[in-house]
Order: structure tokens, then sequence, then C-alpha cells
């Protein structure tokens, strides 16, 4: 039976049978302590995401729109006629319906683990685009998935927005573009954003903006254990901090003790000491160079880029290279 977490008392909740806990458990068993930040996403945590995409020091979702928009008529260039795109990981469908008006498409294939959301977007989307079909898969998008039988013989093409391949360590996104090449076949298309190097001034300031949202959205990871898990996190002894990691080209986002202190979840006890730190996300930011190089290590040849006019954030069409006949 699946039932909701919160609805099962934490006494009975075993770690075997639920992966949050499992990947919470191990992660702060870790040195250095990590959280996975697919775990930032509940209802709070995706509202408050939504507020970051809005902040004025959070440049990557407006400059990716901005490239989307004003690159529409190349970008649909990229994109066959009639063909099915699939989504990977379809949050809000901002993004898509931008690339919906200016090119024809089969059929439109949002994939997510969230079903209910999926559905609610999928309904809006079908109301806005009448003639569009429009077949949702509830999956994780990092796993092998199968895509639905309609869209067999339409040429492919996947959708990856937002720089969501940044949250991936190499050797992640590496795996995520070969099974994204898995997925979609000979001769597909995959068009991706990728948030890229700069000033470290402004990703410091992306990832430690003024209002402090993205230090709410850092320590909702811990008010989320405490609810679903019934941990004891006392959240004032925990402060948001990131940093860029030059060596590692990445944003680093941690959440720092504040003192010495212990945790108690689930049966267990974690200590911290003062200013020890749980490594909650990374950002990898990318040269186009060093994109393109992953990207062809994957499978994929890179077909064109866009980028917006001061260099911030690129999109990339990548074409999926022929297997090597075994
Ligand atoms: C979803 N992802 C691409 C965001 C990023 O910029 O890495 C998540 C985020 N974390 C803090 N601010 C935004």
């Amino acid at each position: 039976m699946n039932m909701p977490l919160a609805a099962l008392p934490h006494e009975l909740l075993d770690p075997k049978d639920c992966p949050f806990a499992k990947d919470v458990i191990a992660g702060l068993s870790q040195q250095p302590k990590r959280l996975s930040p697919k775990y930032f996403y509940d209802e709070t945590g995706s509202k408050l995401f939504e507020q970051i995409t809005l902040l004025p020091e959070y440049y990557p979702t407006r400059t990716e729109l901005r490239i989307l928009r004003d690159c529409g008529a190349q970008i649909a260039a990229a994109i066959p006629e009639n063909a099915a795109l699939i989504e990977f990981g379809a949050g809000a469908t901002t993004k898509v319906r931008l690339l919906l008006q200016s090119c024809t498409l089969g059929a439109y294939v949002p994939v997510d683990i969230s079903g209910d959301f999926l559905n609610d977007q999928a309904d809006d989307l079908r109301g806005d685009f009448p003639d569009l079909a429009v077949y949702p898969v509830t999956a994780d998008f990092t796993t092998p998935f199968e895509l639905p039988p309609e869209v067999k013989d339409m040429p492919k093409v996947g959708f990856f927005p937002g720089s969501t391949i940044g949250n991936f360590d190499p050797h992640e996104a590496s795996a995520f573009l070969r099974s994204a090449r898995a997925i979609l076949g000979d001769g597909a298309t995959l068009i991706i954003g990728v948030d890229l190097e700069k000033d470290e001034r402004v990703l410091y300031d992306a990832y430690n903006d003024a209002a402090g949202v993205t230090a709410r959205f850092n320590l909702n990871m811990l008010v989320r254990i405490n609810r679903d898990l019934g941990a004891n996190f006392d959240l004032s002894g925990f402060k948001h901090r990131a940093i860029y990691n030059r060596d590692r080209h990445r944003i680093e986002m941690h959440l720092i003790s504040r003192k010495a202190q212990t945790v108690r979840l689930l049966g267990q006890t974690f200590s911290f000491r003062t200013g020890e730190t749980i490594h909650t996300e990374s950002s990898y930011k990318y040269s186009l160079e060093r994109f393109a190089a992953l990207a062809r290590g994957a499978g994929w040849e890179s077909r064109e880029t866009w980028t917006d006019p001061d260099g911030m954030f690129s999109v990339h069409a990548l074409v999926a290279k022929p297997e090597p006949k075994t």
C-alpha cells in the first residue's frame, strides 16, 4: 500500500520501505554529510523555487526564457515537423509553451515523477492547444522508461530546460545524457538548457539572495525531514550558505550547524560539530566547450547553440550520434 508519509506514525516507518528515509540516513552518515537536492521539492519547496525564479539576483530562468523567445524560430528549425517532444521533468509549462508557438508537434510527452501535477498541467495545455496530442508519463526521468506507443513512429525530440542537468554531478549528467539517448533513439534531437560559467559575484548573489528566499528553500529540507520522518532538527541551529567552488565549476549549497548539537531521526542520533555542513546541492556551471565535450562522451553531437547577448546561459540542440556497429 502506498500510504502518504505524514499518515504513518514515524515509529512504524521502516527505512527499508521508504527511499526518502533510507537516503536521508545514508546521507547524514557520510562525511561530509549530504542530502539529495531532489528532496527540496515538496509543496513548500516547489513554491519557494517558483519564488527564486522571480528574484532579481536569480538570472537563469528569465535568461533562458529570453533565449527561447528570441531564438524561437531557430530552435523550432531544429525540431522536425510532427515530432514527439518529450520533456524530462516537466514542471510548469511556461517554457514548452514558447516552443509550441513556433513549431508544429505531433505530440507532447511530459515526463515527471509527480503524476497529479503532471496531469493538471497536461489538462491546461490541452485546453490551450486543442490540436496537440498530450501523453503524460509518470516516471523518474533519470532512469529508463517506456515512451507511449502512440509516438513510436514519430521523430523524437527531448526537451530538458532549466539547467537541471547542472544539479547532477558530472558522472550523473553523463549517465542522464546516455539514458536520454537510449530512450529517444537513433536520429533523435535533444534541446537542453545549460547555465554558463561567469563572474563569481553574479553566481554568489544568485544563490545568496538579499530577500533570503534561497535560504528558506535550503532550510525547508530540514522542515520536510522533521515532518515526514519525525526528526528533531532545530531550524535555528542551522544557516544557509552558498559558495562557488572554482575548481569544480559549481555553486555548492550547504546548511551549516551553528553549534555542537545532536539530531534524532528514526531511532538514530546524528552529531554535528559547530560549523559542520550538510551539502544539499551542487549547481554546475559549464563553458560551451566543456558541455559539448560532456555531450559528445554520452552519444550526442552539438548541432547548434544559442546564448543571450551577455553569455549568461545557453540552449543547445544536440543530435544523437549513430551507435557504433558491434
Ligand atoms: C533547479 N536548479 C537548476 C536550480 C539551480 O539553480 O541549480 C535550483 C536552485 N537552487 C538554488 N537556487 C536554485
